[in-house]
Formats: structure tokens, sequence, C-alpha cells
């Protein structure tokens, strides 16, 4: 088993009239960043929020904002995202042509770059970019809605980028999102992520520090 994973609760999950409720929730949790998933409508079939939501969240938290973009065209709003205080910001290896311009210009203004991978898109995509990146968020679920099952051929793939990471000895954090539970996380942890999102099983939780608890597996079911 790994060491401790950090975990971000994902506020799609959460009652969006109540968003500074939800971030209580998750710093009183102990968990570790923000999760916030940015939908456009083309990219993946449901549209969330924009740079205006983590500005206003970035007033409210001094936790870390980990922003996960499903838009197109990402190249054109990351200006505003980074302006708007994002720590992390991923984008989608399918969405970009030019995926290293666009690490390059996150990194140049002082913010960890991520990629992301749905699915469909193996291990061996990421090849050449491990290198310039923060974080690598593995999408172990269809992106654009919550409460999803895990796809387990995901969970193997996300192993895949762990020996990839391993053999290089770079420090990056690997994020598995989607599916996250208390019945799946051993799974995931075993296959080597380090940063665990978690929307609907951290918000229906009746206990979000428990939970925590679970998904860094100081507890286990
Ligand atoms: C889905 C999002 C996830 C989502 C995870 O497209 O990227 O961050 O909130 O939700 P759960 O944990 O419910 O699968
Ligand atoms: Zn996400």
């Amino acid at each position: 088993m790994n060491s401790t994973p950090l975990i971000a609760p994902s506020i799609l999950s959460a009652d969006f009239s109540s968003i500074a409720e939800a971030l209580s929730r998750i710093e009183d949790s102990g968990a570790d960043m923000v999760h916030l998933d940015v939908m456009d409508g083309h990219f993946v079939p449901n549209i969330t929020f924009g740079p205006k939501m983590v500005a206003d969240i970035r007033k409210r938290t001094s936790l870390p904002l980990d922003v996960h973009l499903m838009i197109e065209n990402p190249e054109h709003h990351i200006d505003a995202f980074i302006d708007a205080g994002a720590d992390y910001l991923t984008f989608h290896l399918e969405a970009a042509v030019h995926a290293h311009r666009i690490i390059q210009r996150i990194r140049e203004k002082g913010v960890k770059a991520g990629i992301s991978i749905v699915p469909a898109t193996p291990a061996s995509a990421l090849s050449e970019l491990i290198s310039f990146l923060d974080l690598i968020l593995v999408m172990t679920v269809n992106p654009g809605f919550g409460g999803q099952k895990i796809i387990p051929e995901c969970i193997k793939k996300t192993g895949e980028i762990a020996a990839m990471l391993k053999v290089r000895g770079d420090n990056v954090l690997l994020a598995v999102d989607g599916g996250v539970n208390r019945e799946t996380v051993s799974m995931v942890r075993e296959a080597g992520a380090t940063l665990l999102i978690s929307g609907s099983a951290f918000f229906q939780s009746a206990d979000p520090s428990e939970e925590v608890r679970f998904l860094k597996g100081i507890l286990s079911v």
C-alpha cells in the first residue's frame, strides 16, 4: 500500500445554492484540497460554472484549489482560471492539440499544471508530457457527472501510469477521479494514486471527516 493520499472533495456533488457550507464541510473534514469541476456542455454533456465561481471560492478558503477543466479550447480560458486563483489547473489531453504549450503557459504563471485523460485514452498518450507535469488526473468514469460507477480497466491504467512515474522518479501527483468511495478506495490506492477526488461519497456521507479517514486508509471498511 502506498503512503497516505491527499483528498480533494469535488463540489460538483454539493448544493450549489450553499457553496459556503460545502467549503466549511470540506475544511472541517481534514481534506487537503477543493476540487472544482468546470464543464462547458461541449467537451462533456453537462455545464457547471466558470472563473467567477473559482474566484469567489478563492476568497472563502485557504485550501489549495484543484481546478479540473472539462472544456474545449482550454487555451482560451486558462488565464482566466489562473487569475481566479487556481493552484492546480488541469485540462484534458483530448481537448488540446498543443498540450505542451498550454502546460508551459500555466507553469510560467506559477501555477501547477495537470493533464487529465478520459477512459478511452491510453496511459501511453502521456509519455511525452510526463516530465512537464505537476499532476496527472485519470478519469475513472466518463467525465460529466458525479455518482457514476468506477470503470475497473481505468484502475489498471492508473497502475501503468504510476509505473511510468516511478521509472522517471518524477514528483507528479497521480489523481483518480470518478467513483472513488470506501468500497473502491483500496484498489485505487494499490494502483498508486496519490490524490483521490471524491464527489458523491464525500457529500452524501453523514460524517465527512470519517469519510476522509476511510479514503486516506486510516480507517478501513
Ligand atoms: C466528473 C468529475 C468528478 C466528479 C466525481 O466528471 O470530474 O470530479 O465530481 O464524482 P464522484 O466521486 O461522485 O464520482
Ligand atoms: Zn473532476
